[in-house]
């Protein structure tokens, strides 16, 4: 028995922000943002928006397009780092708004690869016979923890929420291999310090602290290792990739390892341009997107890989 992916959904806040926009404020360029980054502009939240607010839209989006009722779901696993409480978390919340009556529900923190660690969660129980049907939802709101005058950071994340439902398959498609990773002895370059038990009053501030070029040689070295690994756990190579989604972070990343690897533009996903880093959101909302522009047919080996704070990265690879 394999999770299959039978729906998807996605969500950004409407609010546009260019990066003509960030250089009103703060010395950058758009050109400096687009040639480090790739990034054009981000979408941002409002006050009132809350990362549960976007997940319940794209949870039910999802829903829809997979044709199931939010009361035949059996667990919901939302991966955030921008709860809008430390409890409840943004899965119970979920649960509560849309309906999903005998769901259990609960948070996967991985940040950036939250994702991958949600949906690698989720196979489990489904290829254990636990469950059938899993909603696994990817949402943050990171642009609430950016400090708006520290631009090598500021300039970089955006909100976002992406679903997808997951049901058990034995029809020899779904996901086929699975692939996680921590390194918590570099946690310290990507960190937010405040908010959490070590500084409940948030003395140390609520912003994001991050040292840019130390994630960016973890992230080349894992989204590359990622890669290998889980198409090897398949018994497939790299040639056998017919798309692959990575992390959206930074254009230059994406661009080293697929370099590297011999993957052609045509098969990498990317949306970066567009939204930024949604954290969580970024694969979620990219294979929403790839699926509306029809770029899986039947048979497809698609890879999802993503990374970030913990430091985390974690893969899965499916037939589509
Ligand atoms: O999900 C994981 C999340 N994190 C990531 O993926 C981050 C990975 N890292 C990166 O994407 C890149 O390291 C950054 C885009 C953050 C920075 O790019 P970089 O090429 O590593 O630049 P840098 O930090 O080496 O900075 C080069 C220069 C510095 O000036 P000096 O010291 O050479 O005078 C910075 O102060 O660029 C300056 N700089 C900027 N200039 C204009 C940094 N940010 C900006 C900015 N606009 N926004």
């Amino acid at each position: 028995m394999r999770a299959k992916i039978i729906g998807s959904g996605s969500v950004t806040p409407p609010k546009v922000v260019t990066n003509d926009d960030l250089a009103k404020t703060i010395a950058t360029s758009d050109e400096w943002i687009r040639t480090r980054t790739g990034i054009a502009e981000r979408r941002v939240s409002d006050e009132a928006t809350a990362t549960s607010d976007l997940a319940i839209i794209a949870a039910q989006k999802a829903l829809i397009s997979a044709n199931i009722k939010a009361e035949d779901l059996d667990l919901i696993i939302v991966g955030t780092t921008s709860p809008d409480t430390l409890f409840p978390s943004v899965a119970c919340t979920v649960q509560d708004k849309i309906g999903a009556a005998k769901a259990a529900a609960f948070d996967a923190s991985a940040a950036c690869a939250g994702f991958n660690y949600a949906l690698t969660t989720a196979c489990q129980y489904i290829e254990s016979g636990m469950y059938k049907n899993i909603l696994v939802i990817g949402a943050d709101t990171l642009t609430k923890y950016v400090d708006w005058n520290d631009r090598s950071v500021c300039i970089l994340f955006g909100d976002g929420a992406g679903a997808v439902v997951l049901t058990a398959s034995n029809d020899g498609s779904g996901i086929l291999a699975h692939w996680l990773k921590a390194e918590g002895r570099l946690g310290h370059y990507l960190v937010m310090p405040g908010g959490g038990s070590r500084d409940p009053a948030e003395k140390n501030g609520r912003f994001i602290h991050m040292d840019g070029k130390e994630v960016f040689k973890f992230a080349v070295r894992v989204l590359e290792e990622s890669i290998y690994a889980v198409t090897k756990l398949a018994d497939l190579t790299v040639a056998d990739i017919d798309l692959l989604i990575p992390h959206q972070a930074n254009s230059r990343i994406i661009d080293h390892v697929t370099k590297k690897l011999g993957l052609p533009k045509e098969k990498v996903y990317v949306n970066l341009q567009k939204y930024g880093n949604t954290s969580a959101a970024s694969i979620p909302l990219a294979l929403d997107e790839a699926l509306q522009d029809k770029r899986l047919k039947s048979g497809d080996i698609v890879v999802l890989s993503g990374f970030g704070a913990g430091l985390t990265c974690g893969a899965n690879l499916m037939r589509w």
